[in-house]
């Protein structure tokens, strides 16, 4: 097993009815941000209970943080912050607002340009403002992490960046919220999250034993819960396991002390950046294809996925290779599409401008073994056709 620090402090209050715990989190007196998005939380009741339970606060509200956050609003929230001499940010909402607020947090004491925290990849390890959340999109795990990924839309760049002091100091994981999400958000959270896991998961056989057994079980409960709740998100038992799977895929438990890929997401990322796909269905495009394209190097892993997650037996090869089929079998009864709708050319085109910006930031050698090249990235995006 490789050594390893674990350093998580964010305080996970899951369940039924917990966001009237607000005021025992949040300190009297403070002066609060609340950050939201689009309004969903103004239709299943979720602002309402939280400005019930902080009466008595003073609270300011910014709304408008969209899917896929972009740097130049979150930079109006910044600037409203100074103002109202703001000190507590609350994120009410899925990723892209936990993930905007974590980017409002490093920025508003940023010594420089905040733009450099996303082009410079700098690390945030002090000096960002106190936040707390309240999830309503169970997927990213951005609600028990230090990580966010923000677009600048001037450039259609989506970067990521993050820091020991971006971990929220609490979240509030009521999994009955997600009774109003849209099917295609369930479905997205599903195949998110069960990404998460082959990230950290697929890469090649180690010695971190448990990790991998943690990684399959998360595997295996995504795959049990998925179908059904995509169709009844108000069955409690289906929601709560689909939230807490989801924090367990993406809280840095099961990358600890093994190898990571993330090569799918590095790739996805750019999807979204230049056609607006939503984060998980660049995932479920790209994730098979990598899979193929890399298969000489992950297919011990692969066929140890085959057995334990799917029970398939025959040889590893023959096994490694239909751990693959079963994967795009289960993404497409979440709904989603395993290629992108576009013609040769145009995937040519795309393929090149990924490699052209991948080659301009120094990623040469993505994956577990960095192996995965410039070469075989245009490989992979081409097989998406
Ligand atoms: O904006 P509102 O009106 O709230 O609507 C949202 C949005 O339209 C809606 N929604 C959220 N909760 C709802 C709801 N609608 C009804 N009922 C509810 N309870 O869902 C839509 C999508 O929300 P969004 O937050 O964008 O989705 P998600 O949680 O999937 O977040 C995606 C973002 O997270 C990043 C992605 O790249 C993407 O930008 N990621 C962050 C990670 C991290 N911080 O660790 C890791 C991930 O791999 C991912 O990259
Ligand atoms: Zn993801």
């Amino acid at each position: 097993m490789l050594n390893f620090e674990l350093y998580n402090p964010t305080k996970l209050i899951f369940g039924k009815g917990q966001i009237e715990k607000l005021p025992t989190l949040i300190p009297a007196g403070a002066k609060i941000l609340l950050a939201y998005g689009g309004g969903s939380i103004f239709k299943n009741g979720v602002h309402e209970q939280a400005r019930k339970s902080l009466e008595g606060y003073n609270i300011v509200e910014f709304g408008g943080i969209e899917a896929n956050p972009h740097f130049e609003t979150l930079m109006k929230a910044v600037a409203i912050i100074k103002e109202e001499n703001i000190d507590f940010i609350l994120a009410v909402g899925g990723g892209s607002v936990i993930d905007g607020v974590k980017f409002i947090s490093a920025a508003v004491h940023f010594d420089g340009n905040p733009i450099d925290i996303l082009q410079k990849h700098i690390l945030i390890k002090e000096n960002a403002m106190p936040f707390g959340t309240i999830l309503t999109l169970p997927a990213t795990g951005s609600e028990m992490n230090s990580g966010s990924v923000v677009t600048i839309a001037a450039t259609q760049e989506k970067l990521a960046f993050g820091g020991s002091a971006l971990f929220p100091q609490f979240s509030i994981c009521d999994p009955t919220v997600i009774q109003s999400l849209p099917k295609r958000q369930l479905q997205n959270g599903v195949v998110d999250a069960y990404t998460h896991v082959l990230e950290q998961y697929l890469t090649y056989v180690h010695e971190g034993f448990l990790q991998d057994r943690i990684a399959e079980s998360i595997l295996q409960t995504l795959i049990q819960i998925g179908p059904n709740v995509i169709e009844k998100p108000t069955d409690y038992a289906l929601a709560s396991n689909f939230m807490w799977s989801c924090t367990m895929a993406l809280n840095g438990l099961i990358q600890k002390g093994v190898p990571s890929d993330w090569a799918t997401h590095m790739i996805g990322h750019e999807l979204t950046a230049l056609y607006g796909i939503d984060h998980a269905r660049t995932l479920a495009i790209i994730g098979p294809n990598l899979y193929k394209v890399m298969f000489e190097t992950k297919k011990e892993k692969l066929a140890q996925y085959g057995k334990r997650v799917f029970n398939l037996t025959g040889s590893e090869e023959e096994i490694a290779r239909e751990a693959i089929e079963k994967t795009v079998a289960f993404f497409h009864s979440m709904g989603m599409k395993t290629a992108l709708s576009e013609n040769a050319e145009n995937i040519e085109k795309t393929a090149d401008f990924i490699v052209d910006r991948f080659e301009k930031r120094g990623w040469k050698g993505l994956g577990e073994k960095q192996n995965i090249t410039l070469e075989k990235v245009k490989e992979i995006v081409l097989a998406s056709y």
